[in-house]
């Protein structure tokens, strides 16, 4: 019998999490780009081009299965944002658990959107929550505790706490019932604003709820937040993002493209056309 900790065959072996590897800003992809040069003129934006050769495969969604669209949508809608949500029952229990299909909907008003896929044998008890108490804490996930914020998405009775398997703790909110996550660098306090049920062509039973919340109130560490007090510091906050499947993704690399503004764009258009007349 071979033993439970052999590891699988021919499986690569992984490198080790490279803890303490810096946030690097570098420079962009190309510091030559000029309006209107499109794909880049470097070894990868003539490999990109090259790669148009071997054309596309499409998919008519009104002919692909739910599993198909799943797989394709998942692994190609990314890096997304993960909202590690805690809430309440009906009954005051405490339910945790992760959701990548996570947004900013605007800032003025601050609202946020959740989505949750249902299926009838796997109700989601964050959705039923909220519907119920119109109340939820998006946290969001570091490096440090993403083990624990993964291991929340274990389909537990309902009478497990998601608390008590992720070994995080439960710190009292300002203005909400739900606690929020102690070692998370970010806490919104949300209130439900509107909930959408979304139906498949001719079923009477939803397949997912969006979920639009209000932010009442925020946390931030102090640690990870710029010298200006308001913005977060990517190389301090460490998120994590969702790449599909079972992947996650790090922040590990930056790079800044300033704002184009109009008036030097129509110039450089007008120099362009003139040397071409
Ligand atoms: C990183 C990650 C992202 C996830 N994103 C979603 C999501 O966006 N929508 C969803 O319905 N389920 C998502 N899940 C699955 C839920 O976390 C899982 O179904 C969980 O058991 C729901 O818990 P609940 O029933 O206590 O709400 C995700 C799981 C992981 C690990």
């Amino acid at each position: 019998m071979s033993s439970s900790s052999a590891p699988p065959p021919n499986v690569p072996k992984l490198a080790p999490f490279a803890e303490t590897q810096p946030f690097r800003l570098t420079e962009p992809p190309n510091v030559s780009w000029k309006v209107g040069d499109g794909l880049l003129n470097t070894p990868l934006g003539r490999d990109w081009k090259t790669d148009e050769e071997l054309g596309w495969k499409t998919w008519d969604m009104a002919q692909t299965s739910p599993s198909d669209a799943t797989q394709m949508l998942n692994s190609t809608v990314v890096p997304r944002p993960i909202a590690f949500v805690s809430t309440l029952s009906a009954e005051n229990k405490p339910n945790l658990a992760p959701f990548s299909f996570f947004q900013v909907v605007t800032y003025h008003p601050p609202i946020i959107s959740v989505s949750f896929r249902l299926s009838p044998r796997l109700p989601k008890n964050t959705r039923d929550n909220i519907l119920a108490t119109k109340q939820f804490v998006v946290n969001l996930i570091s490096e440090p505790f993403a083990e624990a914020a993964n291991e929340t998405s274990v389909e537990a009775p309902a009478d497990v706490s998601e608390w008590d398997i992720s070994g995080l703790t439960q710190e009292p909110s300002v203005h909400v019932k739900p606690a929020r996550v102690k070692e998370s660098a970010v806490s919104l306090e949300c209130e439900l604003f509107q909930s959408q049920d979304i139906f498949p062509d001719g079923a009477t039973v939803p397949s997912a709820t969006l979920v639009l919340g209000r932010v009442k109130y925020m946390h931030v560490r102090h640690s990870v937040l710029r010298s200006d007090g308001l913005r977060a510091d990517p190389a301090k906050l460490r998120a994590i993002s969702r790449l599909g499947s079972t992947t996650y993704g790090r922040v590990s690399e930056g790079f800044d493209l300033k704002k184009p503004e109009w008036d030097e764009v129509k110039q450089i258009l007008e120099a362009q056309r003139s040397s071409r007349e």
